[in-house]
């Protein structure tokens, strides 16, 4: 069996565990936008229920929402594949791409593309994003490196494909263009993916979307986070039109609904929405920075609205905020065990996690 690396999100086994619904918990752990859907995406699925939405197939090309998709990045239609989640895309991308590929992962990250990667029969190596190094037992520390020592170590692997998280979950880190462009030149003739979900969550969302005509880049952009459409399902890949070609083939056909290309074609009406809310999830983000401050806490900066914090025991905190109905990321399967990863929620539940975080007294849990 491939080892599988554990995701954040509602685990509906533990529920059961503990009695609880989903609904009777904040979570933390999930990097989704508080605020949304946008009311519109509410509204205009209700609409295409009523009209049908759901006993017809839906487009398999998703051509309506690839088409809008391309003139609010600027770049050909033929650029675009959209998929049910992004992590839809990623395994696509292991099927074509990664069997028995050399690959390299900046690291600490999302753990999916390790478990794609593993389950296509690649081997992948850690290169570390700038400011932390991996201790022999796989665990990451903060370190003083730059940008250079990551180029080095990237350029000193020849992969074959290199995944980018940018900006990255769950460090909070996004790189310049700059940057990003001086990892792309120590490995030129690989293929890259530079996963955006986050990106238009930080203050200054650049995006790889038109490297596409490099040939070698595949940008990934979520609209699971920022519209808040985890349960639906709606991401997307700007891609070499080469290689987009190659992916609808081997995608399973319809496997993006129809309400989710609704919902997708709806939310880009809804940019106005977006920023605003970005704006104010930057604000409690800071807010919520500093009052863990105030208790004792070392929260890490970030550019998001999720952050690493320093405590004893990662594990330990989890389990005994969910005792009181608030779940936390445990970062341990990051190799991160003396971090957890708190996502801004609104301003009432993150009043509510800081008065139970500074209850807890675990052995240094306060402090870094
Ligand atoms: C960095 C990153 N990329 C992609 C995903 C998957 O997103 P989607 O809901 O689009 O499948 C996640 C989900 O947590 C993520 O953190």
């Amino acid at each position: 069996m491939v080892e599988m690396v554990e995701h954040g999100t509602l685990n509906y086994e533990e529920l059961l565990v503990y009695g609880y619904t989903p609904g009777d918990l904040i979570v933390f752990s999930s990097n989704v936008n508080p605020y949304g859907p946008p009311p519109a995406v509410t509204a205009a699925l209700h609409r295409e229920i009523d009209r049908d939405a759901i006993s017809r197939y839906p487009d398999r090309l998703s051509l309506d929402l690839r088409s809008r998709l391309a003139t609010h990045h600027g770049v050909p239609e033929n650029a675009i594949i959209v998929g049910n989640g992004t992590a839809d895309l990623m395994w696509l991308l292991a099927f074509l791409f990664l069997r028995g590929k050399r690959v390299v992962i900046f690291s600490p990250t999302f753990g999916e593309y390790r478990n794609i990667v593993n389950l296509a029969g690649g081997q992948w190596q850690p290169v570390c994003h700038p400011g932390w190094v991996r201790q022999p037992d796989g665990v990451y520390t903060p370190f003083d490196t730059g940008v250079e020592e990551a180029t080095a170590a990237l350029a000193a692997q020849q992969a074959e494909v290199v995944f980018l998280c940018n900006p990255n979950n769950p460090t909070g880190q996004h790189w310049t263009e700059d940057v990003v462009q001086r990892f792309y030149e120590a490995a030129p003739r690989a293929l890259w993916v530079i996963d955006e979900a986050y990106t238009e969550f930080t203050p200054s969302p650049w995006s790889a979307v038109g490297w596409h005509a490099r040939g070698n880049v595949i940008a990934l952009r979520s609209m699971t986070k920022d519209f808040s459409l985890g349960g639906l399902r709606l991401g997307y890949a700007v891609a070499p039109a080469e290689l987009v070609v190659q992916m609808q083939h081997a995608q399973p056909p319809w496997n993006v609904n129809a309400l989710a290309q609704i919902a997708g074609i709806t939310a880009l009406e809804q940019l106005a929405w977006r920023r605003e809310t970005m704006a104010r999830l930057r604000r409690e983000c800071a807010s919520l920075q500093q009052a863990l401050v105030e208790r004792g806490f070392a929260p890490m900066e970030t550019t998001t609205n999720y952050f690493l914090t320093p405590v004893t025991d990662a594990a330990q905190v989890r389990k005994q905020l969910l005792a009181q109905r608030l779940m936390v990321r445990d970062c341990t399967s990051f190799g991160l065990p003396r971090y957890i990863r708190i996502a801004t929620q609104r301003p009432e539940q993150n009043r509510v996690l800081v008065e139970a975080l500074a209850r807890l007294r675990l052995p240094g849990t306060q402090g870094a």
